[in-house]
């Protein structure tokens, strides 16, 4: 296959199977393996692989009206979704907020970007511009995302592309940035937004976007009480916007349809995607809270942006059908128990020399391996540990996410774990009993 192969691949050295069919939490592939999707391949899969009513819905509306471009039309599966998202959201959404919705999360996040930016245009003021963001974070691979994104190795071979607006410290307590311990730290983390702000030309900062448990770069750190709603105070008193990047722990991974609803915070932006449509199709959402609303509807009137394929009614006719089985099947209910039986499956690990930490939310896990279990100190980057990791899992057919840099961008060894809400006590024991067998494999002990 690789030799003749015509797609363009993310990576010319590995040679990947032929995915054909899937099923519940399991993909099946051309040469007859089989594979637990531990990982809902990139914490994208809620519902499972292969629900036909969602593939019905979808050539339903795609037979009726496959496309109509919205400077022309509204469409009905789209409206109806951007109602349903609006009410799942915190209540400072549910009366006039707005749904924009695009073709996955980093058209979200460019989105969002320039929403912030009218948006203080729209109220008079010209001098707001740059959205702040966080270290070690990820917030898509456009430029604009990349931009605000602090994930060092994503970043680095564009570096001199990207724009600096300010990255303050990330939230991460197994690794703390200022080596300070909860609650004695008094948030230095969030504290830091503030003194970056009073420190830096806060009158064109527009606004901050952060990542509610920082899913791919840090392996589902999440943050302790009290930082969600202080940096949310932090923001109001610098009249900047408060964006939730929730492209990867919205529509219920991690228990609550946003993960912001653990706190009880109130952004004032939220972008979603991934589990919004399952993977069933490409769908991203910028949920839009009345207040920028009011000033875009006060103001121009316009919003200078847009994609072809935005709010695409077949998209949102998955959208819709993903929701209705979640609905049917209580899914983000079953969350909850299903994270509580994984991380009973995962726990023994913790008792192996390499593995550091185990930590989450919901259906979000992340398992960090370290060399030295006292001091956290990682392995050698060149050591490849959660890459070997991911190959060895997947020789024993479970399907992780491997990423190193959690500690500063280049040390630190993880994988991530996100699998279909439908995941079955017996399918988290296979996750945990082929990590056990990579671990034995790999672990140079
Ligand atoms: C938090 C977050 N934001 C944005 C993105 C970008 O989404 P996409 O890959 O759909 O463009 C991702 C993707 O992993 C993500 O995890």
């Amino acid at each position: 296959m690789a030799n003749d192969a015509a797609v363009f691949p993310r990576n010319f050295q590995k040679e990947l199977p032929v995915a054909v069919r899937g099923e519940g939490s399991w993909i099946f592939a051309a040469d007859g393996r089989k594979y637990l999707d531990a990982a809902g391949q990139a914490a994208v899969v809620s519902i499972g692989h292969g629900v036909a009513e969602i593939g019905r819905a979808m050539a339903e509306q795609s037979s009726r009206l496959a496309f109509a471009h919205t400077t022309q039309f509204q469409s009905e599966p789209a409206e109806k979704l951007a109602a349903r998202l609006l009410a799942l959201a915190p209540p400072n959404f549910w009366k006039g907020g707005r749904v924009y919705f695009t073709s996955g999360g980093s058209e979200a996040t460019e989105t969002a970007i320039k929403l912030a930016r009218q948006y203080h245009l729209e109220k008079g003021q010209v001098e707001r511009y740059r959205v702040l963001s966080r270290r070690q974070s990820y917030h898509g691979s456009t430029l604009g995302a990349m931009t605000v994104s602090g994930n060092v190795a994503r970043r680095a071979p564009y570096a001199p592309m990207l724009a600096e607006w300010g990255h303050i410290a990330p939230c991460f307590c197994f690794h703390c940035p200022f080596e300070k311990t909860f609650p004695e730290c008094g948030l230095a983390c969030a504290e830091d937004l503030d003194s970056f702000l009073s420190r830096s030309d806060a009158l064109s900062a527009a606004a901050f976007v952060f990542e509610p448990v920082v899913g791919a770069t840090l392996g589902a750190a999440v943050p302790p009480a009290g930082y969600v709603a202080r940096i949310a105070e932090i923001c109001r008193k610098h009249g900047i916007l408060l964006i939730a990047d929730e492209v990867m722990t919205g529509m219920g991974r991690t228990g609550k349809p946003f993960a912001v609803q653990h706190w009880g915070v109130e952004p004032d932006i939220i972008l979603t995607g991934k589990g919004i449509a399952s993977g069933y199709a490409p769908l991203g959402a910028v949920l839009v809270a009345p207040r920028v609303v009011e000033a875009f509807e006060n103001g121009s009137g316009t919003f200078k942006h847009g994609f072809t394929y935005q709010a695409h009614p077949v998209a949102a006719a998955a959208g819709n059908a993903v929701l209705d089985y979640i609905e049917a099947q209580h899914l983000f209910e079953r969350v909850g128990a299903a994270a509580l039986d994984l991380c009973k499956a995962l726990e023994p690990l913790l008792g192996h020399w390499h593995v550091g930490d185990i930590r989450g939310l919901g259906l979000l896990v992340g398992i960090e391996f370290v060399r030295d279990k006292a001091t956290r100190a990682a392995f050698e980057p060149s050591e490849g540990i959660a890459e070997r990791i991911r190959a060895a899992a997947m020789h024993e057919g479970v399907l992780t996410y491997p990423t190193q840099g959690c500690v500063d961008g280049v040390r630190g060894d993880h994988i991530l774990l996100a699998p279909p809400f439908i995941i079955t006590a017996e399918e988290s024991a296979l996750i945990a009993k082929a990590l056990a067998s990579a671990l034995a494999k790999v672990s140079p002990e």
